[in-house]
């Protein structure tokens, strides 16, 4: 049977759970009054729901206390972030929302997304039953009734994608509802972001909800949480584990971690925790510390390569760590730049990092050498295995640069190499630096690299995500295996470090880098090179 509405087929079966568009209806007051109220308060609306429970069947939406104070949450405020515990009825929750408001905003565009389009599929099949179960009165009628989208006779459409930075290309969104966020991958949570969030924070009306269930710290939904806990963003939190969903109890959850078999599973899940894989390297109490430390860098250059938290001050001493990727779009090629504060006790601060896996090894070479000049003069750890045979071969032959730092006989052993015994030494010193607190680490996506960098079978690599930033920050800190600061730097009373006047001297080894010899105080020679680095 099938309906036809302004001339198009919409094989739409119009009965009585679906109602044709502009259906007319004699309200009845109390109906009239009843419709006013629920546009006014989402819970005067919930009463009309009826959802479909697994084992209970249709039932009266008796939504649990979290759930009540959720939605007046969302319906109050444009931003909201929920970080909830599996099987908790959030999805049921964000399904509710969008009916009502669909129902009672004309004119708008509802998009939902969720990790994958099955589940986001799926949140559209039940937020159909739910209004197909509503009284007729409290219904619209129906224009497109899609597996994909919705559109009611008020012309409010709902729409549904997997979360990728093509989901509502060109949409001008009213409402955007983002489900399991955490479960999206990162690059493509980062793209979608883009793509979406600029325009719909925009309007001065548009909402945003996210949702999800914990899933690692290397995550979108994860820093927006972070930042909506420090109030450096708009989203209104909210946190709710499992002791908040009815029927819950402590022999419950026994049963459930004995299920999961894990403790850390059932933290992650039930209890709501942003956790880092079981064996990272650095320890996960820490790490959860200071992964919320990430700041904004102070510039952002070479096409959004370069990350500098703090300028070179005069006087400082700085550190280069590098690492070397083909630049064929798999290993990044990597530099770290630390700052030593002091020496005695060491305190080292992350001021810049670089990263990149589409520059070429010589295009890389010579970026290195400008930021170890740039830099102060920087001594420069550069790890020689592989692709890093070239680098440090041309910082030595070609740009004479002499605060690489070698660790063999200076002509044949040019550089780090990356052995059984000096890489676990170089990670360990960096574990030690950073869980006592002597190495600041500022740059998100170090911290996050860190939350995936793991010991395995006596192996360090990451998890879930790559290492490079990583390996570069290890050789940086190795510096300090290296005795070269008890020769070159004095110290300060107050165990800074000074730098001797006979360092001065090695600057006019960089007559001969004649592009960039001028004005190097002025970081416009990054802005004449971006074309050349930014790959
Ligand atoms: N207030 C409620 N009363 C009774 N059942 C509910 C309520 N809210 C949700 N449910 C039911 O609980 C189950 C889980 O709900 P839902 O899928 O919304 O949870 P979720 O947190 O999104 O789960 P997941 O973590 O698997 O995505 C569903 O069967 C749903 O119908
Ligand atoms: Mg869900």
């Amino acid at each position: 049977m099938k309906s036809y509405v302004g001339g198009f087929c919409l094989a739409i079966r119009y009965d009585s759970f679906v109602k044709r568009p502009f259906e007319e209806h004699e309200f009845e007051d109390w109906q009239i009054l009843a419709l006013q109220n629920c546009m006014k308060d989402i819970n005067e609306f919930l009463p009309y729901v009826k959802i479909v429970h697994p084992d209970r069947g249709e039932i009266v939406f008796d939504p649990y206390v979290y759930q009540k104070v959720l939605l007046k949450k969302f319906q109050k405020n444009r931003f909201n972030i929920g970080l909830l515990a599996r099987q908790s009825g959030k999805t049921t929750a964000v399904g509710v929302y969008a009916l009502w408001y669909a129902i009672f905003n004309p004119d708008k565009v509802i998009g939902i997304v969720s990790n994958k389009e099955s589940s986001a599929k799926m949140i559209l099949n039940r937020l159909k039953k739910m209004y197909e179960r509503l009284p007729t009165w409290l219904k619209p009628g129906v224009k497109e009734y899609q597996k994909t989208g919705v559109t009611f006779d008020n012309e409010t459409q709902i729409m549904i994608s997997a979360t990728t930075e093509d989901a509502f290309r060109g949409q001008t969104m009213n409402l955007l509802i983002c489900d399991e966020f955490a479960f999206v991958p990162k690059n493509m949570a980062k793209d979608f972001w883009a793509a979406n969030y600029p325009t719909i924070s925009a309007s001065k009306q548009s909402k945003v909800i996210v949702i999800s269930t914990p899933n690692g710290m290397h995550n979108l939904f994860h820093k927006l949480w972070v930042k909506a806990e420090r109030g450096d963003n708009e989203f209104k939190t909210t946190k709710v584990n499992w002791r908040q969903v009815p029927g819950r109890d402590e022999k419950w959850a026994e049963q459930e971690l004995k299920n999961l078999g894990s403790k850390q599973r059932f933290n992650q899940e039930h209890e709501v925790e942003f956790l880092g894989s079981a064996s990272t390297v650095i320890d996960p109490d820490v790490l959860e510390i200071i992964v919320e430390r990430f700041q904004d860098p102070l510039i952002e250059d070479l096409n959004g390569h370069l990350y500098i938290y703090e300028k070179p001050k005069e006087g400082s001493s700085y550190i280069l760590g590098v690492d070397t990727g083909k630049g064929t779009g798999e290993h990044y090629s990597a530099v770290q730049i630390l700052e030593l504060v002091t020496l005695s006790p060491v305190k080292m601060r992350q001021v810049a990092v670089y990263w990149n896996n589409m520059i070429d090894v010589y295009k890389f070479s010579e970026l290195v050498n400008r930021l170890s000049y740039y830099y102060n003069n920087a001594y420069t750890m550069v790890e020689n295995n592989a692709e890093g045979a070239v680098v440090v071969n041309r910082l030595w032959w070609e740009y004479e640069n002499e605060n690489l730092v070698n660790t063999g006989s200076k002509t044949k052993d040019l550089g780090i190499r990356a052995t059984k015994s000096t890489k676990p030494m170089a990670v360990l010193l960096m574990k030690r630096l950073i869980e006592d607190g002597s190495l600041d680490i500022v740059d998100e996506e170090t911290l996050d690299q860190l939350t995936s960098f793991v010991e395995e079978n006596g192996k360090f690599f990451g998890k879930e995500m790559s290492d490079d930033l990583i390996s570069a920050l290890y050789w940086a800190v190795f510096v300090l295996e290296m005795n070269i600061f008890e020769e070159e730097y004095t110290l300060n009373e107050d165990g800074s470090v000074k730098q001797q006047e006979n360092k001065e001297e090695k600057d006019d080894v960089w007559g001969i880098l004649t592009d960039i010899d001028t004005e190097v105080e002025d970081w416009s020679w990054l802005d004449d090179s971006k074309v050349m680095f930014g790959g």
